[in-house]
């Protein structure tokens, strides 16, 4: 794929072959636990709100019939489906009293444990089938979500093509060198990945953590250590088009939504999740570790991110140029090649 393809509009268009393929992750099933709470997906494709009516999750166009004013502008909140121009509220089926055969374009939606998705391109393939072997390993990793408390959706915008976004977390080659302090002390990037899966346009890898590097904070650990899921790596899923998925030890877990704005600007909206434990562990404790974690998970997004915003910087000047994949970075070379059949 030649750098051209990161910063000419004709090709940001024409990977929407790729990106609105099937299903979109949209968030996670307890944002939208209240009734009349949303969550909205606003990309250069699409403008849309999963709301809650009375425990129904509905995905409906985010823009009004009447005049085609913005339903919902926050990224997340509780509020019924009202138009702040003129008033006209909608209902479940996108339906509206202010006009009688007016409604709202209306999506599928999806739910592979508490992670919901919509039905984008509107055919016919079901959720289980599109996720293959990972919709039971993300029924099982979002069983483990301790959904009792957690922080509002991080948005971290990022002025280069989605594709830099996907290719930085589908390799740990740079860890070692951008995250030497943020992802120091579990020693990632050191060892050799293992149980590279592949389903359909997905995939997961794992990276081994070294005990030796925790020493500092093994003793803090011992106090989560009363937990379902433990395995001695840092887990890392990418669901295509739009979710990354990463389970540190199965103890804190991180899920990134991409939401393509133009050829060269990207949000990237953040959530995290601790793992249920099983022990009376004081809630503050635990509400601490959370917070750190997530703080230092911002981080390390940010250390990407001007790596990210250089590479973008940069495709003007050597426009015709590939970049080079060694073989430390074969998710990525699995990730064009999915990309290339589609579009
Ligand atoms: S534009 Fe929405 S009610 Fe008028
Ligand atoms: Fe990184």
């Amino acid at each position: 794929m030649k750098n051209i393809h990161y910063f000419k509009k004709e090709h940001f268009l024409n990977e929407m072959k790729f990106f609105n393929a099937d299903w979109l992750f949209v968030c996670l099933k307890s944002s939208l636990a209240k009734n009349n709470s949303f969550v909205t997906l606003n990309t250069f494709y699409h403008k849309i709100v999963v709301q809650n009516f009375r425990g129904k999750l509905v995905a409906l166009s985010n823009i009004c019939v009447h005049r085609f004013n913005t339903l919902q502008n926050d990224l997340e909140g509780v509020r019924p489906l009202i138009c702040e121009y003129h008033s006209w509220g909608y209902d479940k089926f996108g339906k509206t009293r202010s006009h009688e055969s007016a409604c709202l374009e209306k999506y599928e939606v999806g739910e592979c444990g508490d992670f919901i998705f919509i039905n984008i391109s509107k055919k016919n393939i079901k959720l289980i089938d599109y996720l293959g072997g990972f919709y039971n390993q993300l029924v099982e990793l979002s069983s483990l979500f301790d959904n009792s408390f957690f922080n509002k959706i991080s948005t971290v915008t990022h002025n280069s093509n989605w594709k830099f976004l996907v290719e930085n977390v589908l390799e740990c080659y740079h860890c070692q060198t951008v995250h030497s302090v943020s992802l120091g002390d579990i020693g990632l990037g050191l060892g050799t990945p293992f149980n590279h899966e592949l389903h359909n346009r997905h995939d997961s890898i794992e990276y081994p953590v070294f005990e030796q590097s925790k020493k500092k904070s093994i003793k803090g650990l011992n106090l989560f250590k009363n937990r379902d899921l433990i395995h001695a790596s840092y887990k890392h899923y990418y669901i295509a088009p739009n979710l990354f998925i990463s389970s540190t030890e199965g103890l804190f877990f991180y899920i990134g939504r991409l939401d393509p704005l133009s050829k060269n600007k990207t949000n990237l909206q953040v959530m995290f999740r601790m793992s249920l434990l099983k022990n009376d562990l004081n809630k503050n404790i635990i509400k601490h570790y959370y917070k750190v974690s997530s703080i230092n998970s911002i981080n390390v997004i940010k250390e990407d991110q001007i790596m990210i915003q250089n590479q973008q910087k940069n495709m003007k000047y050597i426009s015709n140029k590939n970049s080079i994949f060694t073989k430390d970075e074969p998710r990525i070379i699995n990730f064009h090649k999915n990309l290339n059949k589609s579009i």
